[in-house]
């Protein structure tokens, strides 16, 4: 009934601090409750809460100005401009613990001050609960991750190593927030290059089968031999032609020669993820040839794909050439694939999100890919519902020191597991220097620098720990993580789409936005930790935090904004937003140190508690990044 819709809905109760949701969705839900009592005739205005731009508050709720002109004149409401609903709405903000005070500026900004105490609070249910207490709520279930997805028998190169730790972090941070994530390596092991393959493989060795792996060797090499083969010899490029038809037909040697050629590529790149802690589950190109057939069909009855020079095609909105879905030979492609992966998902696989990490190289595919599947109605109108969705997530290119794409001095391919390993020896003669000055002398430059950076006044209180003592298997494992963690993050805090300079010296410099200055920072918290004598398990039950000192209060206020960060950074489906956060988080820290004595003094129990946060949180967003903490520096 009419008169129904028009009241205003019962007040929720607001729910209690440490329950799930970033501190945002919290005080967006207050300003719901405020915005339905405020202006109870229009029901349909979304909260609009924004961290503070200036300093007059934490957050800001930015409703007043858009409200003016649908409540101004309308029966029954009072307000003369968009300041007075600025004061309604801070006026009928529920009560509750969470707001110190409120302001309203200019034309209607609500200001809003979060309580000390709340803050406290919300960090003691993090450290009582646990750090998956401040997941962010998010409304999907189950998302495919499709990343990595090297080509069989070509290099794996930088891109696809991009490809794999922006796809890992994106699956660890959605796995995080309680979702299902299916994480797919599109490998490319269908291509036409595998006739080519075959045949030189049959022509060279003709005992192929008894040699194993050791006939093909090493398969970059075989590739290009093969490849120059084809590119010049037009008898044999005819053989290789025939061979791509015997293999799709099924043949068994054919296929027996493709499966050996697969694998030998897989354990290549096997090797790789496994130094990066990465998991995928193969589904290549092959999976979904066979629903190619039928999902085609599907298009076609729905009268989508036509005959164009001799293809068959899709025309496509916005774009002037058409998807091509069968090519003249009558063969499939990349494109087939794709919209046969996709049916797949959404139909089998039940996606409510389908995530394509590759890069930016390839928009334009995966735009007409999209295009193609919300004109067969696979995917709803966004006006009309979210989900199922699907996002492409492109990078930029990974550039030498001389601007050009990445390549090593050596080889015109950079071998990842080369530059992985180059990483770990690098690291470790990092590491190597730092120990040795440390034990000889603490007052080295090197240290004096780390000392500088950190704005530490007592130098003795971070150098008092033994240093030296390291085994060979700690200085190798420490190296290792280092190293990896290094290259990770040299690629992660870049926003994806930007190029960026890969420079071992940069990435492993102690000092700026870089993984061994955050591994430093982390280790000097475990070890502020470990010189106080408090047991930290015993004060996440007894002790409060108070956070008397403005550092303390900012250090406090960044860590409950974790939430948020997880919750931009999933959104946008950008790594960066987190390890932006994670520098920021350690810069606070070491402003909250310098000013606020945390051993020895009165404050000691809830100081600790601080750094425990802080560690807690930081170890949270190493492991997104795929960065094995290390505890002693
Ligand atoms: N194999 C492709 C390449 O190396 C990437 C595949 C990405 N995934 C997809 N479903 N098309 O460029």
């Amino acid at each position: 009934e009419a008169s129904t819709s028009a009241s205003p809905q019962p007040h929720k109760p607001a729910p209690p601090p440490g329950a799930a949701g970033s501190v945002k969705q919290h005080i967006s839900s207050l300003v719901a409750s405020s915005l339905r009592a405020t202006a109870p005739q229009v029901d349909d205005v979304q909260p609009m809460v924004e961290v503070c731009a200036q300093n007059f508050g934490d957050y800001q709720c930015n409703n007043a100005m858009g409200l003016w002109p649908r409540v101004q004149g309308s029966p029954g409401t009072s307000f003369r401009n968009p300041n007075a609903i600025g004061q309604a709405i801070a006026e009928n903000l529920p009560a509750c613990d969470a707001i110190e005070s409120t302001s309203v500026a200019g034309p209607g900004f609500v200001n809003i001050v979060l309580s000390n105490t709340w803050i406290a609070k919300r960090i003691q249910d993090m450290l009582v609960n646990g750090i998956k207490t401040w997941a962010p709520i998010v409304p999907v279930k189950r998302v495919v991750l499709d990343f990595s997805s090297p080509n069989i028998a070509k290099e794996m190169h930088v891109g696809h190593l991009r490809s794999t730790i922006i796809g890992e972090t994106l699956a660890r941070i959605l796995q995080f927030l309680n979702v299902y994530v299916l994480r797919r390596n599109h490998v490319g092991d269908w291509g036409t290059q595998f006739g080519m393959l075959i045949e030189f493989l049959f022509e060279k060795f003709p005992n192929w089968e008894e040699l194993g792996s050791q006939a093909i060797g090493d398969l970059q090499l075989f590739y290009k031999a093969s490849k120059e083969r084809f590119d010049n010899d037009e008898e044999f490029k005819v053989r290789a032609q025939q061979a791509v038809v015997r293999l799709q037909g099924g043949g068994e040697k054919y296929r027996t020669a493709w499966k050996r050629i697969c694998q030998i590529s897989r354990n290549e790149f096997d090797e790789v993820y496994k130094l990066l802690d990465v998991q995928l589950e193969e589904k290549g190109e092959s999976f979904y040839n066979p629903y190619i057939p039928q999902v085609l069909e599907e298009l076609s009855n729905q009268g989508l794909i036509e005959e164009s020079k001799g293809a068959r095609v899709i025309f496509i909105e916005g774009h002037k050439s058409p998807l091509i879905v069968v090519k003249t030979d009558g063969g499939y492609n990349y494109a087939s694939t794709d919209l046969a992966a996709l049916w797949y998902r959404l139909n089998v696989e039940k996606a409510e999100w389908i995530i394509y990490v590759t890069d930016v190289g390839q928009q334009q595919h995966f735009d007409m890919i999209f295009k193609a599947a919300k004109m067969a109605g696979w995917l709803p109108d966004p006006n009309e519902k979210k989900f199922p969705k699907t996002s492409h997530v492109g990078f930029g290119l990974v550039l030498g020191a001389d601007g050009k794409r990445f390549r090593t001095r050596s080889t015109e391919v950079v071998r990842l597991r080369d530059l992985l390993d180059e990483a770990k020896s690098r690291s470790k003669s990092v590491l190597v220097e730092l120990l040795d000055k440390k034990g000889k002398q603490y007052n080295c430059g090197f240290l004096f620098a780390f000392l500088i950076t950190f704005q530490v006044k007592y130098e003795v209180r971070f150098c008092s720990g033994k240093l030296v003592d390291w085994t060979d298997e700690e200085l190798d494992k420490t190296s290792k993580e280092l190293g990896y963690g290094a290259v990770k993050y040299a690629d992660l805090k870049n926003n994806r789409l930007t190029n960026y300079t890969f420079s071992f010296d940069q990435m492993l410099s102690v000092k700026g936005n870089t993984a061994v200055y955050l591994q430093y920072a982390h280790a000097r918290i475990c070890s502020i930790i470990g010189k106080s004598n408090m047991d930290v398990e015993d004060l996440k039950m007894n002790a409060s935090i108070s956070l008397g000192h403005p550092d303390e209060r900012a250090l406090g206020l960044h860590l409950i904004r974790f939430s948020e960060a997880v919750e931009e950074a999933c959104n946008e489906l950008l790594p960066s937003v987190l390890c932006d956060y994670l520098y920021n988080l350690s810069e606070m820290f070491t402003r909250f140190y310098t000013s606020c004595q945390v051993v020895g003094s009165e404050e000691e129990p809830s100081r600790v508690l601080l750094c425990e946060a802080t560690g807690i949180v930081m170890r949270q967003i190493f492991q997104f990044l795929g960065i094995t903490p290390v505890y002693k520096l």
